[in-house]
């Protein structure tokens, strides 16, 4: 399969990336490098570099012709989303518009979207399913639905086929070390507390332990980056195969604390981890958790590497040599 990646340099993109040229795909990656990274590229890929808000440089590329269009591209931080929209407007919405303009123009029907478990908003009951309301709380997870949406729009109209994977929250790297490509300026969770066991950050401040959670912490839903992988893969084979339409959430189904994942980063890392409680972050849920039934059923996919240890691990495998470094 030809299989082209909008946004393959970034942390998800270079492992669907990986996944996709293990199998023998013929693979190009589309990025502005805006946060992905040239290292991340892999050698047997064809790179374009470009942004999605060009169209011209996006119809350049698209009509080579694509078994596939993977989008990727996006900006993800729900907070900052909050404060700038119009950023978030122009990149994620108007620059998904012109991809997915382009690619009916040039009779690409199958795309996969990466959108997010923030297109539900606080959840009315758990664990979260597809058919649960959509009533984004941040404008990031609205732009997510907002694309959804026009896929449903260009799919009756245009003929287009997608699948929309809703991620939870993703987490670690390869388990078998290729990738070590790390985020620029992190601020979720675990990368955050990678950087205090390495050295990078003076402590991590949790925010909340008030919550009605077990611990009064946070709890979230980790899905090993692997894992995701492995469902932009199954998700190709579904569309190539002329099948229906669909969005699924991909979650291990496990809730973890921030507690949970300190103590374990403290345990399997064996670094000290200084850690401060402050306020509660403004829009935060207390607590979020996955059905991932419909993936199962659908696209036959079940994670496998989502367990805490391995991801905390192949995570810490990306860190540890900076710690070295920082002594
Ligand atoms: C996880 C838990 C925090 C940092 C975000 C986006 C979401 C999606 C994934 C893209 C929460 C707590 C965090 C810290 C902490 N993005 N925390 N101290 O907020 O669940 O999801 O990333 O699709 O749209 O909102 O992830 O990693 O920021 O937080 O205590 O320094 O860790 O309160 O309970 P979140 P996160």
């Amino acid at each position: 399969m030809k299989t082209l990646l909008c946004g393959g340099a970034g942390y998800i993109g270079t492992h669907v990336a990986m996944a996709f040229l293990e199998r023998g795909d013929e693979v190009g990656i589309f990025d502005n490098l805006s946060s992905g990274l040239r290292t991340n590229l892999h050698k047997s890929s064809r790179f374009f570099e470009g942004s999605i808000l060009d169209r011209a440089a996006l119809d350049a590329v698209l009509s080579e012709g694509w078994d596939v269009v993977i989008h990727l591209a996006a900006f993800k931080a729900a907070g900052e989303s909050m404060l700038d929209p119009a950023k978030y407007a122009q990149n994620n919405i108007s620059g998904s518009l012109n991809l997915i303009a382009s690619c009916a123009e040039h009779g690409i029907r199958r795309f996969i979207l990466s959108s997010s478990a923030a297109v539900y908003g606080e959840p009315a009951y758990l664990p979260i399913d597809e058919k649960h309301p959509t009533r984004p709380e941040n404008y990031y997870g609205y732009t997510k639905l907002a694309i959804e949406e026009n896929l449903a729009w260009f799919a009756t109209l245009k003929g287009l086929r997608y699948v929309s994977l809703r991620y939870f929250n993703a987490a670690g790297y390869d388990p078998s070390g290729k990738m070590t490509g790390l985020e620029r300026n992190p601020a979720n969770l675990i990368p955050v507390v990678m950087e205090v066991a390495s050295g990078m950050r003076s402590k991590i401040q949790v925010f909340g332990d008030d919550y009605a959670t077990e611990d009064g912490t946070g709890v979230r839903d980790y899905v090993h980056v692997t894992d995701l992988a492995d469902a932009h893969v199954r998700a190709a084979d579904h569309l190539y195969h002329g099948r229906d339409c669909v969005i699924v959430n991909l979650g291990s189904e496990t809730g973890l604390s921030v507690r949970q994942i300190i103590d374990a980063t403290r345990r399997i890392t064996g670094r000290p981890i200084a850690e401060e409680t402050v306020g509660r972050r403004p829009g935060d849920p207390a607590k979020l958790v996955a059905s991932s039934a419909k993936a199962k059923e659908i696209l036959g996919w079940q994670s496998r590497y989502s367990d805490l240890d391995t991801i905390i691990e192949s995570t810490w495998r990306v860190y540890e040599p900076l710690a070295r470094k920082n002594g």
